[in-house]
């Protein structure tokens, strides 16, 4: 009788485990299919707004200030698009990663001139150290992505007058990519969440810094799949580092088949 019971409930329990994974696929399927229905009408949004803007003239400056906040939101929504839908590229072992080579240096040095803008608007000192090194086998959008992230992190949450510093260098077989900041850090008891997804510190919340809490996923998604690692140190109110290592040519062949990565 017992044995029976056992059974019935080893039934259930896997029935139960099926429809979650049922439902979990679901939701997959949902996000996706949502992300890319935005996609649309908003890029169309975009496109009509631009035109606008390019009559400037007939404006007053109430209706081009609001166009503006139309403007940096729907950019806002775009990104988030785009983000989800890299996710779910992931999830569906779909994410298509180019192979060539990359001037890794040059890739860092974009990333911060792009960004310096930001830095003096908050008045951060925002310095590269780049060392020469072999060319790194892999995608340039997605590294300028991984950088973008990073490095407007770094930004966003250090105070003004703060520091960030991004530093290039070569270890033994492998590229190491460090972006430190001295600026609100991570609490140690949150730190082991920080690459879930939408997970943002009790301090970014606290203290309203904007962000979906997707970059740093996206950024673990993209170095693994290019056989690399990545690591942050934090502490709250002193700063945060953190580093990416990716592999250089010769061992590249050896670390590459990362292709399943769960984030
Ligand atoms: N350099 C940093 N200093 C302090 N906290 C950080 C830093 N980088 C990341 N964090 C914390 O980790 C969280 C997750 O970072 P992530 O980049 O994934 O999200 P986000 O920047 O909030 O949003 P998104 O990148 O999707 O726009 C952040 O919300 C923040 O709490
Ligand atoms: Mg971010």
């Amino acid at each position: 009788m017992a044995r029976a019971e056992a059974e019935a409930i080893q039934r259930l329990l896997s029935e139960q485990n099926e429809r979650l994974r049922e439902l979990d696929r679901m939701k997959d399927e949902f996000v996706s299919l949502v992300s890319h229905e935005l996609r649309t009408p908003l890029t169309s949004i975009r496109g009509y707004l631009e035109l606008l803007f390019e009559e400037g003239g007939n404006l007053t400056p109430e209706q081009e200030r609001f166009l503006g906040v139309v403007d940096r939101n729907s950019e806002r929504l775009l990104h988030l698009v785009g983000d989800l839908l890299f996710l779910a590229q992931v999830d569906a072992g779909r994410l298509t990663i180019e192979r060539e080579d990359v001037d890794f240096e040059e890739v860092v040095q974009d990333s911060v001139e792009a960004l310096r803008p930001i830095a003096e608007s908050r008045r951060i000192e925002l310095v590269a150290s780049i060392t020469p090194l072999p060319t790194v086998v892999g995608d340039p959008a997605r590294l300028a992505q991984v950088l973008d992230n990073l490095v407007s992190n770094a930004l966003k949450f250090t105070p003004e007058g703060g520091r960030v510093s991004v530093s290039l260098h070569a270890d033994g077989d492998r590229a190491v990519v460090e972006v430190k900041d001295n600026g609100v850090g991570i609490p140690r008891a949150e730190q082991s969440r920080l690459f879930e997804r939408f997970f943002r510190s009790s301090r970014a919340t606290h203290d309203a810094i904007p962000g979906t809490g997707l970059g740093l996923a996206i950024t673990k998604a993209i170095t693994e799949h290019h056989g690399g690692r990545i690591s942050v140190e934090s502490e709250e109110d002193v700063g945060t580092s953190v580093r990416v290592e990716l592999p250089l040519p010769a061992a590249h062949d050896a670390a590459a088949p990362a292709h399943e990565v769960a984030v």
